[in-house]
């Protein structure tokens, strides 16, 4: 069974205790994103979504709209003091997110807050001392960790199909949605930092960023980072609100054979093409001297599909209801925030490279499982 299946089938507990509890929840955010949110959490059966928030009535009336029986208030305070309410989920822009977050944790709420978590690592670091300091689940909206498609990839890079990962490509491009307080990489690449961070299962070292600003004057539109790795390894991740094509696409060159991810393919999301390019090991003249290309078989591996954001959902409950860890913890939340704020500072510099520190919270995976890089990446 895989991760998504164990987590959707809530068989695999028998009878358990928690099968009869439900968790009250509060949502606060009802424009682009929240109503998704919405609609996953009244779907589970051990929910319920008590009440929405939003400074805008015209969106609480049409989220109200969809599902009947939920309370409605413009006054996010009326949220933090009922105390019915087990939990909130935060989908507001990224400016709200740590006032509402440390608000709802000192009410001894759990929270589930979108990407990125907070607008600084202070604030991040603020979050999950406050949770832990209450023992409350804190938990980060990176949804493509929850999604089959990312799981496979993980598994077979694990697996060792592709051989050693040379460097990972990532585009995710569309036109708008322009936000008004964040560039494009604080709005897009918390999704690729994510999904390589978990795929890797490293950190990077150092990261630089490129950017630009055409429509809103300091609001980078277009961005290129690149992500530094122990050993001189790299992964690109190219974001944009300025491209006509809406592209979501991941290339992971391993040292065997290629692996591309692209998340907008209905069914074949992942294509493994048995392709690489081999330099002869030993040659005497430049005469002798020439590449090798590699042209074998393409293939797509199935995958079962789940919506990503309903198995994430569920696991915010499952986790809130037996005390387990998220996987998409603060301490993940904050890492990715790391590396933001560090290509913020990058732009600043012009893309020279600006260090990661994880000696405090957030340690690298790394120093987390307290070994050198095992040289499956890079
Ligand atoms: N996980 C994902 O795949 C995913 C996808 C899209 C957006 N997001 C995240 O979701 C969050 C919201 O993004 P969005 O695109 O829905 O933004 P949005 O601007 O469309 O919606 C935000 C909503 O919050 C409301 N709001 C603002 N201030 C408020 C306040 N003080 N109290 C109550 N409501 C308030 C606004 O009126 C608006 O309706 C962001 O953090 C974003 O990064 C995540």
């Amino acid at each position: 069974m895989t991760y998504p299946e164990k987590i959707l089938d809530i068989k695999r507990f028998g009878t358990p205790p928690e099968a009869n509890r439900r968790v009250t929840i509060g949502i606060t955010g009802c424009g682009y994103w929240g109503p998704n949110l919405a609609r996953n959490f009244t779907a589970l059966p051990n929910c319920r979504v008590k009440a929405i928030c939003d400074v805008r009535q015209e969106r609480l009336a049409y989220v109200q709209g969809l599902y009947c029986d939920l309370g409605i208030t413009t006054n996010y305070a009326e949220l933090i003091e009922d105390t019915a309410i087990d939990a909130l989920v935060i989908a507001t822009p990224v400016r709200f997110h740590f006032e509402m977050a440390l608000q709802a944790l000192e009410a001894g709420k759990h929270i589930f807050i979108e990407k990125p978590m907070a607008a600084s690592v202070k604030e991040a670091k603020i979050l999950i001392q406050a949770a832990r300091e209450r023992n409350l689940i804190l938990m980060v909206g990176h949804t493509f960790i929850y999604s089959s498609a990312v799981r496979k990839i993980k598994e077979i890079v694990k697996s060792g199909e592709l051989g050693e990962i040379q460097y990972v490509a990532a585009r995710r491009l569309n036109l708008g949605l322009f936000q008004k307080d964040i560039n494009v990489t604080w709005d897009l690449a918390p999704h690729d930092i994510s999904i390589i961070s978990y795929v890797l299962d490293k950190d990077p070292i150092s990261v630089n960023c490129q950017g630009k600003a055409h429509v809103n004057p300091d609001i980078e539109d277009i961005t290129s980072m690149v992500l530094n790795y122990h050993n001189g390894g790299i992964a690109t991740i190219q974001n944009s609100w300025l491209d006509p094509n809406k592209v979501r696409d991941m290339t992971f060159v391993g040292s065997k054979k290629m692996l591309v991810y692209n998340d907008l393919e209905p069914m074949e999301k992942l294509k493994i093409y048995d392709k690489r390019v081999e330099i002869p090991p030993h040659y005497d003249t430049f005469a002798e001297f020439h590449y090798s290309y590699h042209y074998g078989d393409m293939y797509a591996p199935y995958i079962k599909q789940y919506e990503p954001l309903k198995v994430e959902c569920q696991h915010f409950i499952d986790c809130i209801l037996t005390g387990q860890t998220p996987i998409t913890n603060g301490a993940e939340g904050l890492k990715v925030i790391q590396v933001l704020e560090a290509a913020s500072e990058s732009l600043r510099l012009g893309g020279a490279p600006v260090h990661l520190d994880y000696s405090q919270e957030g340690a690298s995976r790394e120093l987390n499982r307290g070994q050198a890089s095992e040289g499956a990446f890079l």
